[in-house]
């Protein structure tokens, strides 16, 4: 498991809070407007005809809004939902059972589709192209299926998808929105800069916006009277260790790790691994993307270099940690 406390996969913990914290219909639903766009006159237009919604595939990293789209479905359509994880269904009787009990135009969500045994996917074919005629299934439905790369599907499943929904990472701008909705929420107070604060170090992405601002929360309350000023919002940020690049102390050290020790690099993924006392994986799926995402480091044929962009961040010298402030 991962130390990083921005990892943008949701924590077990944190299950409970978001459900607080998720916008319940398309108008509560932050930024991405050509998707609100988009999949409002497909709801308006399902409706009128009183036909079940074509099926919608959403795609993009986690923590950008997927389960929420899911969830506003249902409930601009007004109709049930099942959710079930891709990995959690084993056998080919699992998804028929799931089928037969779909009510009339309800939601089937399936998080992580790409990971869905291709057994099961074939169960769901049939279902998925009649779903207007409802001969298969018994009643008409509609599938939403999660993914953060369309390029993991199979290619009959993707083509099962009357729409493909992309999720962008969000601008400060629409972050800064999100943490004042979910501060009100949370019934604390919070000053524009702070809550602009948090939202530029949140890697574009709501879900660490909402951990943040929890975690700032905390100081608040601790250490001060409750309301989130910009003086509590700086020393929290600092105590997190969360730098005004949204990295957190291990980030910093796997860039400090590859100029100093590796000169530069490239230096293997194991090699680099092994350095950190991480697991591979933990680097690649972890820290890498936001790290790529910002230029900060490269990914070669040979191995892992760290660009100028990245030296910058954290300085030359091996040790020197940048005052925050
Ligand atoms: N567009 C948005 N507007 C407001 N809050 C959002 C938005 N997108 C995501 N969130 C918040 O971020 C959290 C994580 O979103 P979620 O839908 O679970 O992401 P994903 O399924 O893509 O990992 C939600 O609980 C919600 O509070
Ligand atoms: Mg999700």
């Amino acid at each position: 498991m991962s130390t990083q406390f921005l990892a943008p996969v949701i924590a077990e913990e944190e299950q409970e809070i978001e459900q607080t914290l998720r916008p319940r219909r398309l108008d509560e639903f932050v930024g991405q407007e050509r998707v609100k766009e988009q999949l409002a006159i497909a709801l308006t237009a399902a409706q009128a005809r009183g036909e079940a919604l074509d099926h919608v595939l959403l795609v993009g990293p986690p923590g950008l809004g997927k389960t929420s789209l899911a969830f506003i479905i249902r409930e601009e359509l007004g109709v049930g939902i099942r959710t079930v994880a891709g990995p959690a269904l084993e056998r080919k009787g699992d998804m028929a059972a799931i089928l037969t009990a779909l009510d009339q135009r309800d939601v089937l969500f399936v998080d992580e589709i790409h990971r869905l045994n291709r057994a099961i996917e074939e169960i769901l074919y049939p279902a998925l192209e009649d779903f207007r005629l409802d001969i298969v299934v018994g009643q008409a439905f509609t599938l939403v299926g999660a993914t953060t790369r369309t390029g993991l599907l199979t290619t009959p499943l993707r083509d099962r998808f009357g729409m493909t929904f992309r999720l962008e990472y969000y601008e400060p701008a629409e972050l800064a929105t999100i943490v004042h909705r979910s501060a009100r929420i949370l019934d604390v107070e919070i000053v524009d800069d702070a809550a602009e604060e948090i939202a530029r170090r949140s890697r574009g992405t709501p879900r660490i916006a909402n951990r943040i601002l929890r975690r700032v929360r905390d100081v608040a309350q601790v250490r001060h009277q409750g309301a989130i000023t910009t003086a509590v919002a700086a020393e929290a940020l600092e105590l997190l260790e969360v730098d005004q690049a949204g990295l957190e102390r291990t980030d910093r050290e796997l860039l400090r790790t590859i100029a100093g020790k590796f000169e530069g690099g490239p230096v293997g993924l194991s090699t680099l691994a092994v350095s950190l006392g991480e697991e591979p994986d933990t680097i690649e799926d972890v820290y890498e993307p936001f790290l790529l995402q910002l230029g900060f480091i490269q990914r070669t044929p040979r191995g892992r270099t760290i660009t100028k962009l990245g030296r910058a961040h954290v300085g030359t010298t091996p040790d020197h940690e940048p005052k925050l402030f």
